[in-house]
């Protein structure tokens, strides 16, 4: 049979931003495309990744002078942390660029000469809000005010989020910089404008027939953007901007959406002058050899700037068009959006520090369809998922059966397994179109599939039995452990794209490294079987609590009546307390709305006698409302100390009848590893009895 036809692969993912950390929404993005990539080297095709940090911009420039240092020294820092985390998560590029290097700067420029050249540059004057107390021009999201259509305050410079009008900082009412806190002016500037208008009979015909493009993207562009004349397309900044200053425009910068795209030029470059390669090999149009393809991945907020823009700079400049722009949606967590305050806003690092980074590529791989549908973390999910699928089904294999094989090795010739491993071999190919298609989901179901006939054969074979059978049954056992290895290192190999360390460790257990696709295709014999080690641990539910408790945003002051917080000083945290006692099951927010939690006064406490642990409280929600409350505190509280002060009770817990009375409530206080006793909590001051908390 005729082995395929090579194919040249150059794949990106979007360039992260450098002003902020690597977090679980960005690796979707980043682990299905080291999958696609993984899996077409496995293929035996030539494949490279090519990624930078995108570097340029206001929020760079901001955040450095808050921060007192260069913009360089700020982005080289995060270059560092990006780079770790992707190292943690296994993502492996060829080339990791930046936009702020010299490649980057001289690409602009050739790409900026062919738009001049194609007399596509034209310059206007624009209006935009100047900080003069920051001295600077403000980007849309420093400014906010009231909405101009329906009055909301507190809107960004763009769009308002109460009715979804869009308009230009400028037209908002009462506008202020979030820089300085100070009303900005309206200055006018030069700006330079791509007229991509130009390209609109190309663009419509590219993004309708080159097949890069999902036709339901397509069909969206059609009917968003080019039903109408393509506005010019703003792409200079006054300084002072951090980024690279325009050759023949002095005083002005490429604006960050112009040389972050072009980075992927860049990376390219800087990757084909290590390899001895030519960028015209890979991006140039027409020229002899097989021609490249060029894929890129990206999630569906930046969309527009890769179907039109981005074609349209390549277009102007005689540079190659994309192949495929693969187009994915949004992680949620449980379900919402990621938030800080429910810890959900999980960083790659946080992550990495509790729980095995190839869970979550498991996860995420078996969730990928291939379209833009948003895709869930559900953490219970999760926890189900890996232990049931990797741990479960795939390790399990291996770890009950590898064994018996230690001594001997595998059977001299591949045993009759009732066709098994020829089934799961068929499946080869399928699987294999899956992972073309990006419906990691697909191929992660059939690849499930085979585990599971692979476990009831071993279910059925009872090897263990055969075991404590002696000689006699030595043979047998012998045939089913090497069936059952076989099947075990045929679904690594395909599993190998998204767990590659999976497949290193099954390599090394049997027939040395997994380097091609075509290994899944004939079983093994007569080999030597390397001692079994544990290739996968479960995941407990407490390395999630840990993931989440480290996430969560940061806690409100603590304030003590009558004294500052100010005079504390700050010590680490111990994570004593949360150790001792995880985080209890997810709630959602109508869970939590049933407990009705009132601010409360003591207005009176005594001693229970023949109680250890318990003070009978008389509390006020207020007014006349009036309440018995037993509280397990004595010990901590002197009674006469207590009256007068604030507490947090839970107000509709349902009475209880105790030895002592009838207690009609419970007041919330905090215990726990770290430190003995019983502390309540006191609201700020400005709280009333009654108030509720939300
Ligand atoms: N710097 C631009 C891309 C320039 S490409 C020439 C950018 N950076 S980003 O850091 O905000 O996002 C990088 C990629 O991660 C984007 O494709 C974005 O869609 C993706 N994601 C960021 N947050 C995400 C989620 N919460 N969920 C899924 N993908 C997300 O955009
Ligand atoms: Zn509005």
């Amino acid at each position: 049979m005729p082995s395929p036809p090579r194919r040249r692969i150059l794949v990106t993912s979007a360039l992260p931003y450098a002003n902020g950390h690597i977090h679980l929404g960005h690796l979707v993005e980043y682990i299905q495309t080291d999958v696609f990539v993984r899996f077409q080297r496995l293929r035996g095709h030539e494949c490279v990744y090519v990624c930078a940090d995108d570097t340029h911009g206001t929020a760079i420039m901001i955040r450095a002078r808050a921060e007192g240092r260069s913009e360089r020294e700020l982005i080289a820092e995060m270059r560092a942390a990006h780079l770790a985390d992707f190292a943690g998560f296994q993502v492996a590029f060829d080339h990791y660029g930046s936009t702020d290097n010299p490649a980057n700067r001289r690409l602009c420029g050739e790409v900026w000469q062919a738009l001049r050249t194609k007399g596509l540059v034209v310059s206007r004057d624009v209006q935009q809000l100047f900080d003069a107390t920051a001295g600077t021009f403000l980007a849309d999201r420093f400014v906010k005010g009231t909405c101009p259509r329906c009055r909301a305050a507190d809107q960004y410079g763009d769009t308002c989020e109460q009715c979804g009008a869009t308009y230009s900082p400028a037209d908002l009412v009462d506008p202020v910089s979030t820089l300085s806190g100070t009303r900005p002016e309206v200055r006018s500037a030069e700006h330079l404008f791509v007229t991509i208008e130009a390209l609109h009979g190309f663009l419509a015909e590219w993004t309708r027939s080159s097949g890069a493009i999902d036709p339901r993207i397509a069909n969206y562009l059609a009917g968003h953007f080019l039903g109408e004349p393509l506005r010019d397309w703003d792409v200079s900044r006054p300084a002072p901007y951090f980024g690279f200053e325009i050759p023949d425009a002095p005083g002005h910068y490429w604006y960050v959406w112009f040389d972050a795209p072009i980075g992927y030029l860049a990376a390219t470059a800087e990757w084909c002058e290590a390899h001895d390669q030519t960028l015209e090999s890979w991006w140039g149009r027409g020229g002899d050899g097989t021609p490249a393809e060029i894929h890129h991945v990206i999630g569906k907020d930046i969309v527009y700037f890769h179907t039109l823009f981005w074609p349209a700079m390549l277009e102007a400049a005689g540079l190659a068009l994309p192949t495929k722009v693969r187009v994915h949606g949004f992680l949620t967590v449980n379900g919402q959006k990621m938030s800080k305050s429910r810890g959900t806003f999980v960083l790659a690092r946080t992550w990495l520090d509790h729980v095995d980074p190839t869970a979550l590529r498991y996860y995420y791989a078996s969730k990928l369809s291939g379209g833009i549908d948003d895709l869930d973390l559900n953490l219970d999910e999760f926890l189900a998922k890996v232990n049931a699928d990797l741990v479960g089904k795939v390790v399990n294999l291996a770890s009950r059966t590898a064994r018996w094989l230690e001594p001997t090795g595998l059977a001299a010739t591949y045993p009759d397994d009732g066709g098994l491993f020829a089934q799961a071999a068929a499946d080869g190919a399928e699987i294999a179109a899956a992972y073309e298609d990006g419906d990691f989901a697909r191929a992660m179901r059939a690849i499930m599939l085979a585990a599971d006939r692979a476990n009831a054969y071993v279910d059925a074979e009872q090897p263990w039995k055969l075991a404590k059978q002696g000689p006699e049954a030595a043979g047998r056992l012998r045939d089913v452990a090497s069936v059952a290895l076989n099947l075990f290192r045929q679904i690594a190999v395909y599993l190998a794209p998204v767990l590659p360390g999976l497949a290193e460790q099954a390599g090394a257990l049997v027939g040395g490294p997994i380097r091609s696709w075509d290994e899944s295709q004939t079983p093994l014999a007569g080999l030597p079987v390397a001692p079994f080690t544990p290739l996968m641990k479960r995941i407990e539910r407490s390395q999630i609590d840990a993931v989440l408790a480290a996430s969560k945003g940061p806690e409100p002051e603590p304030t003590t009546p009558g004294g500052s917080s100010m005079d504390a000083t700050p010590t680490a945290d111990s994570g004593e307390a949360l150790a001792a006692e995880p985080l209890a099951a997810t709630c959602t927010i109508d869970d939590f709305t049933k407990v009705d939690l009132r601010v409360a006064r003591i207005v009176a406490a005594e001693e229970v006698p023949e109680a250890k642990k318990l003070l009978k409280l008389t509390i006020s929600l207020g007014g006349d409302a009036t309440r018995t409350v037993f509280a397990g505190i004595k010990g901590f509280h002197e009674p006469a100390a207590l009256v007068g002060r604030l507490v947090v009770v839970v107000a509709n817990l349902a009475p209880r009848q105790m030895k002592f009375g009838l207690s009609e409530g419970m007041v919330v206080a905090a215990s726990g590893a770290g430190a003995a006793g019983v502390y309540l909590l006191s609201p700020d001051s400005g709280a009333l009895p009654g108030m509720r908390l939300h």
